[in-house]
């Protein structure tokens, strides 16, 4: 009897351990699975006078939150860019990126693409990023751009 008994309770304990498995590992930002979803909710910002900041601090953000779709260089070719339409944009393209002033471009970080009338695809940073990042990053693609 008490070894049916353990039997079962081994058994219960068994079954039970696929529900009871830990959850998986959160990212340190949860990136959104449908495009055009803010990680984190957040209020369209007055736009900061002074738009330009570090560009080496820049560098460092956008290879952790730009990178995947915009490319490690920034050439719209990142591993995540296979599966978009529109493509991500070319940040080295000196003269589509010339034609964006910085105002364009804290709106579309801060935003989203859907701030500016484009593709939502390009997702809203402003949850994420303080405006110093966002300035930083405006550096950085000013200056792979050249522009
Ligand atoms: C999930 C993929 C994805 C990520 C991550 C992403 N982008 Fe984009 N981005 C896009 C796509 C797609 C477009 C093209 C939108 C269009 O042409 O309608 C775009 C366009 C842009 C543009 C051009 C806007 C314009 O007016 O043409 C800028 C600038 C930009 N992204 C900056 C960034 C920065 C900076 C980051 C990191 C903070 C970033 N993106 C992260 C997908 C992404």
């Amino acid at each position: 009897m008490r070894l049916a008994a353990l039997a079962a309770v081994v058994l219960l304990a068994a079954c039970g351990s696929g529900e009871d498995a830990a959850p998986p590992e959160r990212r340190p930002v949860d990136i959104p699975d449908q495009p055009g979803e803010s990680p984190i909710p957040h209020e369209p910002k007055p736009i900061p006078a002074d738009l330009r900041g570090d560009a080496d601090e820049g560098a460092v953000i956008y290879g952790q939150f730009c990178a995947m779709c915009h490319g490690p260089g920034g050439k719209g070719d990142g591993p995540a860019a296979a599966g978009l339409n529109p493509k991500p944009a070319d940040h080295t393209d000196a003269a589509y990126m010339g034609s964006l002033s910085d105002e364009h471009l804290y709106k579309v970080i801060q935003g989203g693409g859907a701030a500016v009338g484009k593709s939502p695809l390009m997702t809203p940073w402003g949850g994420v990023l303080t405006d110093d990042q966002i300035r930083d990053l405006i550096s950085f693609l000013r200056r792979i751009s050249g522009t």
